[in-house]
């Protein structure tokens, strides 16, 4: 356990996505000092009281952000991606050589956090999901040039408290933000879909919700439970000449396959105009 332990974690700007990493490291019992920072005071007192966890705000002390930032091993940057740049102007004259910065933040590359925090300071590039929340995320982890195996090592570490980590090349890191970044996007659409089917069969609000919700936490906790591969447990679902059979033909004949290849293009598309800054 002691092992397992992490070093002193800052996260700057600790909204949706820091504050839903920051359950898990708290849950995972191996983040003993986590200093977390936001905007507004009643943001900050919100997250005070968590076992390991220091809560400031900006509103209340101008500087914490180079507080946090001086007395961490690893800082998270968790602000919106328009603010990154500022930040990091912040708190670069704060950090202690080798202290490993990591982005949360979508679409700012790893050069351009280089370029402001300088030399001897490793970053890494995050892509997590929402999930993240209850310890289900995936995340995406890209090193930069002037992080060790180490640091990466490192910073798996603590993004594995929140659920799965995939390192791939920083090049990637789009393509798969199409998929799993904004994945729970996709899965939610599907529930209201399958929601409205119900309702337009004449179920009440309450038990549409009900069929469809749990339809889709029950197929996902079963796929989670036994390992198979997606198609098995669809055929096991789809008797030959049977009524999901027909269901899955009309599915299938819509060219659902084209339609995720399309969107995640589309998705794909509009991370490369806002890069070029469009
Ligand atoms: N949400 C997602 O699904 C998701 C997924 C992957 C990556 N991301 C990335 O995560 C980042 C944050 O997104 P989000 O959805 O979590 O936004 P968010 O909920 O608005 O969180 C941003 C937080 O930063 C705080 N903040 C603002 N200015 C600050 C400053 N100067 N110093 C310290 N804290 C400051 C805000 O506090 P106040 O509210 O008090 O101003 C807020 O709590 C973005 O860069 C985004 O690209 C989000």
């Amino acid at each position: 356990m002691v092992n397992d332990t992490l070093p002193a974690i800052a996260i700057l700007g600790a909204g949706s996505m820091g504050g839903a990493i920051l359950q898990g490291l708290v849950r995972s019992g191996t983040a003993p000092a986590v200093t977390v920072t936001n905007r507004s005071t009643a943001k900050a007192d919100a997250l005070r009281g968590l076992a390991g966890v220091t809560s400031l705000s900006l509103e209340t002390d101008p500087t914490a952000n180079s507080t946090a930032a001086a007395g961490a091993d690893i800082v998270l940057v968790g602000v919106k991606p328009a603010m990154v740049p500022d930040l990091l102007r912040e708190i670069a004259p704060a950090l202690r050589p080798g202290t490993i910065v990591v982005s949360l933040a979508a679409g700012v590359t790893i050069a351009t956090f280089e370029a402001i925090v300088g030399e001897g300071i490793p970053v890494l590039r995050s892509m997590p999901n929402t999930p993240a929340v209850v310890g289900k995320a995936v995340t995406g982890l890209s090193a930069g040039g002037g992080a060790s195996a180490a640091d990466a090592a490192l910073v798996r570490r603590l993004f594995e408290t929140c659920g799965a980590v995939i390192e791939l090349p920083e090049a990637e890191i789009d393509a798969l933000s199409t998929i799993s970044g904004s994945g729970p996007a996709y899965v939610f659409l599907l529930i209201e879909e399958l929601t409205e089917a119900a309702r337009g069969k004449g179920f009440s609000d309450a038990d549409a919700r009900l069929m469809a919700e749990q339809t889709f936490i029950g197929a996902a906790a079963l796929l989670a439970a036994t390992g198979e591969d997606p198609a098995v447990l669809r055929r096991r679902v789809t008797s030959p000449k049977g009524t999901t059979e027909r269901a899955i033909a009309v599915l299938q004949g819509a060219h659902l396959a084209g339609i995720f290849a399309e969107a995640t293009d589309a998705a794909l598309a509009r991370a490369r105009e806002m890069a070029a800054g469009a």
